[in-house]
């Protein structure tokens, strides 16, 4: 079960093999480095890729975080890859996608026997108050309906300390398993739960997983502040994500709606 540095590199063959009867609906490509699975994706989709392409690289040079920061990923010790996703209709139907990825993500973990995996709002997944992985989403209108490409890394073992300082400090798996599950097995889970989540969210939006995620929401109905840069914007009891992934925020003035892009979420104090 155990993964060396030396067969950090994916093969799409074996990978394929572990899907099961998802099999047919991903196309694996691997490389040894790029700079970033996200962007090289992105431009696939742009040249009409199918929805399930998957492209995962040891190495990103530049791989991309959200709010314009960098995500630093080493080969052996970590997971990054970018999956495209097609879905009909217009930007609306995509409102909570990011959650959805989340919850996907978390059930994979689980299935791989990870204890103590949470999600907090919009898109981080923790492990024990760190940051194990990040989500990013990249959406464009296609030639018909929209695209998205889902971009995830994973943190398999910590990553060398930086002098950036974190909300969340980084966490990786090797801090709550004797044995890393192997590579492949972990990210044919992650296809097999993500093509789930993926499908059911088309059929009828984050509405549908929304307990779910609630139920790993690890700041649910505590009291949380908003932070508009670095301003706190407000406070109030966190009543977690409505229908369309806006966090439900309980103050004085009533149930307030907010959106990821404005504001992050932290506890009081
Ligand atoms: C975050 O900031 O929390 C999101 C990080 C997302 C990083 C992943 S790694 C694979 C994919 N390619 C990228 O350039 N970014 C995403």
């Amino acid at each position: 079960m155990n993964d060396s540095a030396a067969s950090c590199r994916i093969d799409p063959l074996r990978l394929q093999s572990l899907l099961g009867q998802a099999a047919g609906r991903f196309a694996v490509e691997a490389l040894p480095e790029c700079v970033s699975t996200s962007s090289q994706l992105l431009e696939h989709a742009r040249q009409g890729a199918p929805a399930g392409s998957l492209l995962v690289a040891d190495r990103q040079t530049g791989g991309r975080g959200r709010r314009g920061r960098s995500w630093l990923s080493t080969p052996e010790d970590s997971l990054t890859f970018s999956l495209l996703w097609r879905f009909d209709g217009g930007v609306a139907r995509l409102a909570g996608l990011s959650l959805a990825v989340g919850l996907a993500v978390a059930r994979a973990l689980e299935n791989c026997r990870v204890p103590g995996v949470g999600l907090k709002w919009p898109n981080d997944i923790l492990l024990g108050g760190g940051k194990l992985g990040g989500i990013l989403v990249d959406l464009e209108s296609g030639t018909d309906g929209m695209l998205a490409v889902i971009g995830i890394g994973l943190n398999l073992r910590l990553p060398p300390a930086g002098d950036e300082e974190f909300l969340h400090p980084p966490a990786a798996l090797a801090q709550v398993m004797a044995y890393l599950p192997d590579r492949h097995q972990l990210l044919a889970q992650l296809m097999i739960d993500l093509a789930a989540v993926l499908d059911r969210f088309a059929d009828g939006g984050f509405a549908l997983l929304r307990g779910d995620w609630q139920a790993r929401h690890v700041w649910q109905n505590r009291p949380v502040r908003l932070l508009d840069g670095e301003r706190v914007d407000r406070t109030g009891l966190c009543l977690g994500a409505d229908s369309d992934g806006a966090l439900l925020l309980q103050t004085d003035a009533g149930v307030e709606r907010c959106f990821s892009g404005d504001v992050s979420l932290r506890l009081p104090g």
